[in-house]
């Protein structure tokens, strides 16, 4: 096998249709619709350094905000189908749907694995219909359990006994409250990403420090990348 034929089996889901040409376009669309120039929510936008670390205000904000995508970037989109692919991730919890790009990215990963289950977490109805309809344009729908209402209850069941990989990117200020939610499964050599982390100074705090049982990271731009120890 040549180098390059590795490398398109290895990335054959992310890379290849139906996956690959639906990402382009949902990206595209992510960056035509952009909160920050939309008149109707300049309230949100105005207020946002405060609404983004409230642990009160989420539900109306992001309600308000139901209509936009509020993705992941590409690099953080291709970063954590890297992270989980290549550390072989079989079971993923995921805070914050939305559309389901990040979604798709990690359901993308658990394929090329040889399968596994991602369980996602979304309160907008909405949104959880739009994530399940990209899921199964991209025929990624039977690996993701996609649990509709507020993350703080409908990840406080049901979890699988082990975690191999968790990203964060619902409400910034409970990312400390759903880790604790998910703890006690996170597998040695888990990782966590943690999408502006820099919204909840709780979470790097409690993640940045070895007695607490994480190395972490800051990672390009907008990440905390963290790795469980024990
Ligand atoms: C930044 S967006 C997620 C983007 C998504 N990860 C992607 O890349 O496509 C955050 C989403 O989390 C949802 N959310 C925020 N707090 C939540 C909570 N407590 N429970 C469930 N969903 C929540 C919001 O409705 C919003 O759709």
């Amino acid at each position: 096998m040549t180098a390059l034929t590795a490398l398109t089996a290895l990335t054959a889901t992310l890379t290849t249709p139906p996956l690959a040409p639906l990402l382009a376009r949902l990206f595209e669309e992510a960056s035509r619709t952009s909160p920050v120039t939309n008149p109707e929510v300049a309230d949100l936008v105005r207020d946002r350094e405060r609404l983004m670390r409230s642990k009160s205000d989420y539900r109306d904000f992001y309600g308000r905000l139901k209509d936009f995508p509020l993705a992941v970037s590409r690099e953080t989109g291709t970063l954590i189908y890297m992270l989980a692919r290549s550390s072989g991730a079989r079971s993923i919890v995921e805070f914050g749907t939305s559309f389901g790009i990040s979604t798709l990215h990690l359901a993308a990963a658990l394929r090329d694995n040889g399968g596994g289950r991602l369980i996602t977490s979304e309160f907008e109805p909405s949104k959880v219909a739009r994530a399940r309809e990209n899921l199964k344009a991209a025929g990624l729908l039977d690996l993701v359990d996609t649990r509709e209402g507020d993350a703080l209850q409908t990840l406080r069941s049901d979890l699988p006994d082990t975690i191999d990989f968790l990203l964060l990117d619902g409400a910034k200020a409970l990312y400390s409250d759903i880790l604790s939610l998910v703890e006690d499964r996170l597998e040695p050599g888990a990782l966590i990403v943690a999408d502006n982390a820099d919204y909840c100074p709780e979470y790097l705090a409690r993640v940045r420090s070895v007695a607490n049982g994480y190395l972490s990271t800051p990672f390009a731009e907008d990440v905390e990348l963290s790795f469980r120890l024990a």
